[in-house]
């Protein structure tokens, strides 16, 4: 179904080098709107590398990546964003000493049309009234509400990554790029994680998720990209790519995490 409709999100033929080192060589694949893709592979197969080309924070050595039908190429971060393409960090940063609702509140006073001296000044308290309740709202959606008056360094580091959830849902964006979500999060924590992306899907919003928790990506994931070593080794969806003899030895060649994971999603397989 999805593929008769434009896809969101192109990257074309995109290749990224630093100096001698091919961090990409030649990725090219498309994401459909309302779809649930993970890009998986091995430590520096090249994902964050990837999200860095598609958010602006890194040009490209070749090829173009397209969002909406719109070339992406020498748009700032910020100005990507607003096209509707907003993205998680790989190392969450919070402040520490803040509250989790005001760490939400300086994410939306950052990106707002509300001055936060206005704000403060209380110039403007429709407008603040108006961000507190979607401050509470996007905390609500993420699960953090029972949270929000304590400090963001106080919250485990799976929950840190919560905050920048929301903070990347602040921007209503029209497809969100995760990376690696669910690390630092035991099961039970990945699972209610599981179930906030689908929540994610079902708001209208296409995701892109970059995960080495192979049984999540699994369960989540209508579709698998598969890089190693900075190539596209696979494409299909998790029961294909789950099989797929390139994938598992790409996975076994490394170190045992990744042999783990792919023993789990193997394990996943049977059950
Ligand atoms: N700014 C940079 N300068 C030089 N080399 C870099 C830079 N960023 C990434 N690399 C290299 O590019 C390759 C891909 O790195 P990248 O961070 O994209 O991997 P990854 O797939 O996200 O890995 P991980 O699963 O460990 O997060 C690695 O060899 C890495 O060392
Ligand atoms: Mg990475």
């Amino acid at each position: 179904m999805s593929e008769i409709r434009a896809p969101i999100l192109s990257v074309d033929h995109v290749g990224v080098r630093f100096g001698g080192l091919v961090a990409i060589a030649d990725l090219h694949f498309d994401v459909h709107p309302g779809e649930i893709v993970s890009l998986i592979g091995p430590n520096g197969a090249g994902k964050t590398t990837a999200f860095n080309v598609m958010t602006g924070f890194l040009k490209p050595s070749q090829g173009q990546v397209r969002f909406r039908g719109t070339g992406l190429q020498g748009l700032q971060p910020h100005e990507i964003v607003r096209l509707g393409l907003s993205r998680t960090f790989q190392r969450t940063s919070v402040f520490p000493d803040d509250t989790v609702f005001d760490n939400v509140m300086i994410g939306l006073h950052r990106r707002g049309r509300t001055r936060l001296v206005d704000t403060l000044l209380g110039r403007d308290r429709a407008g603040e009234a108006a961000l507190r309740d979607r401050a509470r709202e996007l905390l609500d959606w993420v699960g953090l509400s029972g949270r929000s008056q304590d400090k963001a360094g106080s919250l485990a580091y799976g929950e840190q990554r919560l905050v920048g959830v929301a903070l990347a849902l602040a921007t209503e964006p029209a497809m969100l790029l995760l990376d690696e979500p669910v690390s630092g999060m035991n099961a039970s924590e990945t699972q209610v994680f599981v179930r906030l992306i689908r929540s994610i899907r079902e708001r209208g919003v296409t995701v892109l998720l970059v995960e080495h928790d192979m049984p999540m990506v699994m369960e989540v994931s209508d579709r698998i990209v598969v890089l190693n070593y900075g190539r596209l080794i696979a494409e299909g969806p998790p029961a294909a790519i789950r099989s797929d003899p390139t994938v598992i030895e790409a996975y076994l060649g490394q170190g045992s995490a990744a042999r783990e994971a792919a023993q789990a999603a193997r394990e996943t397989n049977d059950a």
